[in-house]
């Protein structure tokens, strides 16, 4: 845990979600990792469009669940988000197939269930793990590595006016 930040947010509805989203895509940048834990429902899907919205122009494509894809990249700007759901992941050689070790070299990862990488998955790393509490949902924010310093004081999650 050394090193680590965590920060606990309550996400009221899917607005909320997306707003997370919004707030935390200008912080990501090629070759960061963002590790989208929770149950299935947890909203995972819901905050990958949020981070890769707020950089999409309008008339781009619509940010769909990679549930049966596996992998979906999306052109935004400069960047290019690969938006992975390893939850039918089953060896380790499929993970090259899908491109894992490019995608991390020249893209924006967003991970739904990175914890199919085992001992794959990288130190540095914002990991996001939502739960349902009722109709709403919790997230707690976690800064591994270098993340640490990166997400400061945590005011630019809540907003801080945003
Ligand atoms: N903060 C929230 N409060 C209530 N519902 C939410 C929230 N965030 C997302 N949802 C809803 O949860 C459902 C599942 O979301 P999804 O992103 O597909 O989950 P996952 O990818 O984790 O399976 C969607 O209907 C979405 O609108
Ligand atoms: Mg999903």
């Amino acid at each position: 845990m050394s090193g680590a930040q965590q920060f606990v947010l309550n996400l009221a509805d899917e607005e909320a979600t997306l707003s997370l989203g919004r707030r935390l895509s200008p912080l990501l940048k090629i070759g960061d990792f963002v590790a989208l834990k929770g149950s299935l429902g947890a909203g995972k899907t819901t905050l990958a469009r949020g981070i890769i919205n707020a950089s999409q122009r309008s008339g781009d494509e619509p940010v769909t669940s990679p549930t049966f894809t596996l992998v979906q990249i999306y052109q935004a700007g400069s960047v290019a988000f690969w938006h992975f759901d390893l939850y039918r992941i089953e060896a380790a050689t499929e993970l090259r197939e899908l491109g894992l070790e490019e995608a991390m070299d020249e893209g924006v990862c967003l991970v739904e269930w990175p914890e199919k990488l085992g001992a794959g998955l990288p130190e540095h790393r914002l990991e996001i793990e939502l739960t349902t509490r009722g109709d709403a949902r919790q997230a707690v924010v976690t800064g591994w590595g270098g993340w640490g310093a990166r997400l400061g004081d945590g005011t630019l999650l809540t907003g801080g006016g945003a």
